[in-house]
């Protein structure tokens, strides 16, 4: 495909959608966004409007035997993820999916089994592992910066209104609260800076009912946790702390909330916050914390026409996970993160479930 476009379907044209998959195909001239999916007709026709000319339809169907469509990008709610993936794979067609790849680790283990047999690209959209400290951090602890790694430290907390959260709050549809929706990017980032997490010992909690729509209107209460913390073994004989809620009241900060992840290695620390991603925070053995620009090498892919100097901070590296994709797609070659870090990552959430359930610590299956 040297001298073509790579041909993108959106199917599910809701909030990240519009936050970072079309400002990334809009940035890349590599692609072309070339088709919008979603059974919603009024956000299909506001859609037409706001990203321009393409193909619009309602049925996902009509994507995966679309042969003028080269990858897809699935944002649809979890519950919907399996089937359109298998789709679209059938078809032949590339597959980002959006975290968490299923409901369950079976599903995800299914959908890279299905893309593996394929032969297609296959990535999961975890976001955080493209800010720029934390490729600086995974650049600093893989070149031995910060001596043998031995604890991995992370929070996540979002002040979310305390009303319905939509398909996010039912067990069918979501799969899990939290624990899928935020803390499980922390489980990817921390497997790809640390290796595999070999045991869990996990808790998931549900604080509110959420029986209420922003409007007022009655809803059926949620079904899944609102907190979800473990801690964690690495097979390499570290170890790990998590905690994330959407209840933390006071970390709100414009939506973008608060997020601390640190590495402690044997030579010193190192830390990204997604408030402040183009800097890190390193220390060494008698020192102290210091703050510094992250170096350009790392602030984005090499050949991006991504300008880092331009925009919000904390939104705009999410332009690269397209990049990344089309990268992949071009040069014939794995799209990282995949779908088997996808379910790795899913096989150590349900490992949590499991572990809160019956009050003892999982090892985590392998696939
Ligand atoms: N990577 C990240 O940082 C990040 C951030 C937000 C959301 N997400 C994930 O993205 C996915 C979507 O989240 P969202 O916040 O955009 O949700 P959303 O509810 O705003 O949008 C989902 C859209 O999918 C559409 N849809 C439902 N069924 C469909 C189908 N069969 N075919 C096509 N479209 C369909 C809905 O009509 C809706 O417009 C979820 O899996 C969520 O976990 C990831």
């Amino acid at each position: 495909m040297a001298n073509e476009k790579v041909r993108i379907a959106i199917i599910g044209a809701g909030l990240v959608s519009d936050f970072h998959h079309v400002p990334g195909i809009k940035l890349d001239p590599r692609c072309d966004l070339a088709a919008v999916c979603d059974p919603n007709e009024q956000l299909l026709d506001q859609r037409k409007k706001e990203w321009g000319p393409a193909k619009y339809t309602t049925k996902y169907e009509e994507i995966a035997a679309d042969r003028d469509i080269d990858a897809v990008i699935i944002a649809t709610p979890n519950f919907t993820h399996r089937d359109i993936a298998l789709a679209c794979i059938e078809g032949g067609q590339h597959v980002m999916c959006e975290k968490p790849l299923g409901v369950s680790y079976e599903e995800a283990a299914e959908m890279y089994q299905a893309a593996k047999a394929k032969g297609v690209r296959h990535m999961t959209a975890f976001t955080y592992r493209f800010a720029p400290s934390m490729k600086y951090l995974s650049h600093l602890l893989k070149s031995g910066a910060l001596g043998e790694p031995r604890h991995f430290r992370s929070q996540r907390f979002l002040d979310l209104p305390e009303t319905s959260w939509g398909w996010r709050q039912y067990k069918k549809l979501a799969g899990a609260g939290d624990l899928y929706d935020m803390t499980i990017h922390r489980i990817d980032f921390a497997q790809d800076l640390m290796g595999p997490i070999q045991s869990v010992c996990g808790a998931v909690k549900t604080f509110v009912p959420r029986d209420k729509t922003v409007d007022g209107k009655p809803c059926a209460p949620s079904e899944v946790d609102d907190w979800s913390a473990l801690i964690g073994t690495f097979k390499s004989g570290a170890v790990g702390v998590w905690e994330g809620s959407t209840l933390m009241k006071g970390h709100h900060n414009n939506g973008v909330g608060f997020e601390w992840a640190e590495v402690n290695g044997s030579e010193g620390s190192a830390v990204y916050q997604l408030v402040d991603p183009n800097y890190i925070l390193v220390g060494k053995h008698g020192g102290t914390m210091e703050k510094s620009l992250v170096p350009a090498e790392f602030m984005k892919p090499a050949g991006s026409p991504r300008n880092p100097a331009e925009g919000k901070p904390s939104t705009v590296f999410r332009y690269d996970l397209v990049y990344e994709l089309v990268s992949a797609i071009i040069e014939g070659r794995d799209a990282v993160p995949g779908f088997d870090d996808g379910a790795s990552s899913q096989a150590v959430a349900d490992a949590v479930l499991q572990s809160y359930a019956e009050r003892r610590w999982v090892d985590v299956p392998t696939m």
